[in-house]
């Protein structure tokens, strides 16, 4: 199967930056990423890209030309409405059609409404081979594929051949965090996903230097349905006294081998991010055992979002 001749990622967060860093140096992808108006995020981001190659040099994984070529075949620009705006007629999504790219990954933000935008402006903008992949962690690809076809130049019904051809070209691929250390992207096809497009996502996380699992789009997917009930009961754990932040996450590492704590772990991931899947998988499923703590949504009320702000059930 043909990998992308060129990728753009939308979003330079802890995700896209990951993404776009495993593509360049595994994939050997040119990679477009697309970051916006914070201009000291990209900063911070193509720092940290920069620390983990030399790392990498350092103990002889990769040449220091590996390094540099990774680093040469990532180009970063700035749009002020990515990730912030759900107007089809953005500036970047007309830049990103005027390169051309045969894969977009979306990496924006954990919210609909975000996701929605952004697939509706590619899908009005790019070529009409282009894969259009979310790296959403439990938004239904199936509605992203949905606000697409809403996105096309002519409206056309979602149900046209040119409506599906366009829900087509729609596809998850998650991976985790770090990316350039978890093993696995999930793949997930929509209920439209042709089986090219699917067969091309697989092609691009294995090149990416992953293996891949594959999820039907059902809320959360395979990983997130399983993991979020469990760091929510672990919040839950706390909130109700059962044991201290450290008992519980030592429980958890010493006595069942995991290499984070599930409090440690949700901060890591982000404490908005989990309570934005925590509620894609209860408003999905209306299942009590999906039902966000309280404690985690006055946290993230709170502005401590975990380590990304300096402060979570642990301070950094
Ligand atoms: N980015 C890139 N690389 C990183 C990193 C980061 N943020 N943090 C650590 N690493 C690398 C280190 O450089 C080191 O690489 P090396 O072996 O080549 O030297 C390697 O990871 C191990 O790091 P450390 O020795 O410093 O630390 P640990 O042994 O404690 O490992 C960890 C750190 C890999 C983060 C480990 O604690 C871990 O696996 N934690 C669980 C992470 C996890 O569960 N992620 C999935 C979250 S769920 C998700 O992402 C899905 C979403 O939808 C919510």
């Amino acid at each position: 199967m043909a990998l992308p001749r060129t990728l753009s990622v939308i979003g330079a967060g802890q995700m896209g930056i990951g993404i776009a860093l495993v593509a360049s140096l595994r994939a050997k992808i040119p990679v477009v990423l697309l970051y916006d108006h914070d201009p000291s995020q990209i900063t911070r981001g193509l720092g940290f890209m920069d620390k983990l190659l030399a790392k990498d040099v350092s103990k002889g994984k990769i040449s220091e030309n590996d390094a540099k070529a990774a680093k040469a075949r990532i180009t970063a620009i700035a749009s002020s409405s990515a990730s912030a705006s759900s107007n089809d007629e953005t500036n970047w999504a007309r830049e990103l059609g005027e390169r051309g790219t045969d894969m977009v990954v979306e990496a924006a933000s954990e919210r609909l409404s975000i996701k929605e935008g952004i697939f509706r402006a590619l899908a009005r903008n790019l070529s009409k081979d282009a894969v259009l992949a979310s790296n959403t962690s439990s938004i239904s690809i199936t509605k992203l594929a949905g606000a697409a076809v809403d996105g096309l130049v002519t409206s056309v019904s979602r149900a046209s051949e040119e409506g599906k051809s366009c829900a087509g070209r729609v596809v998850g691929v998650h991976f985790f965090n770090p990316v350039p250390v978890m093993k696995l992207c999930e793949v997930i096809p929509g209920l439209q996903t042709s089986e090219a497009t699917l067969e091309q996502a697989k092609a691009f996380a294995i090149a990416c230097g992953k293996e891949v699992s594959t999820s039907k789009d059902v809320p959360g997917f395979v990983s997130n349905a399983l993991l979020m009930p469990f760091l929510n009961e672990a919040i839950m754990c706390l909130e109700s006294g059962t044991a201290t932040r450290d008992d519980i996450d030592k429980t958890l590492r010493l006595g069942m081998g995991h290499p984070m704590g599930p409090l440690q772990l949700a901060d890591f991931i982000g404490l908005d991010t989990c309570l934005a899947i925590q509620e894609t998988l209860y408003e999905g499923t209306h299942d009590s055992k999906y039902r966000p703590s309280i404690l985690l949504g006055r946290m993230v009320d709170a502005g401590w979002l975990g380590k990304k702000s300096g402060k979570g059930f642990y301070d950094y």
